[in-house]
């Protein structure tokens, strides 16, 4: 942590007091001159402190802002956040992450943006990525598994969005296969996983996260509009975006953790009690066919089966769906 981290942490420690200069001076180990210029650099960030003769500083208000400080201050993971790399503007997170992924970046490494200005989607869409209303990350993971196995690692991801926003708002939130989380029947957040291999092994996978958080109706383009909603629209309240992330966070790493030591069956199962797609009539269109039936579940390795009108059961890897 750096100096301007262990500050916002004693802060987060002691809610709503003050602490003194000297106090903060002994806990970053610096003078208390150098207390006063990371507070200052604080007040730049957007952070606003209190300062009182006698009494010392107190955090009146923290920024919505997805800096690598704020993420950071209050993490409860070994791995998942624990290095972030955060910028204003980007094109897309996503080859940023490959970027730095190649250089050795850590499992856990979050690249995130608050504005995209080439937001990618799956199957080459666009993503739209205004600035200061969504979160647009990229995380690494570094999972030694097989390489057919790693679409796990999307339905994982979806579960633990799924539980992150059920946690944080309450909302009733379903996951549409492969990778699109619902709100009733709009998209709140999209999920695009990229994978770096060679031959059968995995070096790591990106897996792009595009949540809708704080838009307004107004900041969808027409188009958009009557198939995207935010959690903002349809929780009436702002959501904390930082909070949301750290949280995001715990959940991953604690369903990634058990997937490495247990296996797939427990996010199988999260993921069938969240889903939109189960039970309903699905038109799918893959590579090679068009395909109508109904969705009955995922097989034990997390393929969609989906039954025909003729009772033949069907496994789909990979697919457009409709319904
Ligand atoms: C989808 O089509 O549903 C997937 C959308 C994924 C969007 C996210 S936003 C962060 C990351 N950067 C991108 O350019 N795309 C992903």
């Amino acid at each position: 942590m750096n100096i301007k981290q262990v500050i916002l942490q004693a802060f987060r420690d002691q809610p709503g007091s003050f602490i003194s200069g000297e106090e903060l001076s002994q806990t970053c180990g610096c003078s208390r001159t150098a207390v006063w210029k990371h507070i200052e650099e604080l007040r730049r960030d957007g952070y606003e402190v209190e300062a009182v003769r006698k009494s010392g500083y107190r955090l009146l208000v923290a920024p919505d802002r997805l800096s690598a400080a704020e993420i950071m201050a209050g993490l409860e993971t070994n791995r998942i956040g624990q290095n972030v790399i955060a910028y204003d503007e980007v094109v897309s997170t996503q080859p940023l992450a490959h970027e730095a992924a190649a250089k050795g970046a850590v499992e856990g490494t979050i690249v995130l943006a608050e504005l995209q200005t080439g937001g990618k989607g799956r199957l080459g869409r666009p993503w739209h990525s205004p600035k200061g209303t969504g979160i647009w990350m990229s995380l690494i993971i570094r999972p030694s598994i097989p390489l057919p196995k790693t679409p796990q690692m999307t339905l994982l991801t979806a579960v633990a969005v799924a539980k992150t926003i059920r946690e944080e708002t309450g909302l009733p939130v379903k996951i549409k296969w492969p990778n699109d989380i619902f709100i009733g029947d709009k998209k709140v957040c999209g999920i695009l996983t990229e994978l770096n291999a060679e031959s059968d092994r995995v070096n790591y996978l990106v897996i792009g996260i595009g949540l809708n958080a704080n838009s307004l109706e107004s900041d969808f383009p027409s188009e958009l509009a009557q198939i995207v909603t935010s959690l903002r629209i349809e929780s009436g309240e702002s959501l904390k975006r930082v909070t949301f992330i750290q949280r995001l966070c715990r959940i991953f790493e604690e369903e990634y953790d058990h997937y490495l030591r247990a296996g797939f069956e427990r996010v199988k199962q999260e993921w069938e009690n969240h889903s939109y797609t189960i039970g309903k009539w699905v038109t799918l269109q893959t590579i090679s066919q068009q395909l109508e039936g109904r969705a009955v579940g995922l097989d034990e390795e997390g393929v969609l089966m989906v039954e025909d009108q003729a009772g033949q059961i069907h496994k789909v890897y990979s697919a457009d769906v409709n319904y």
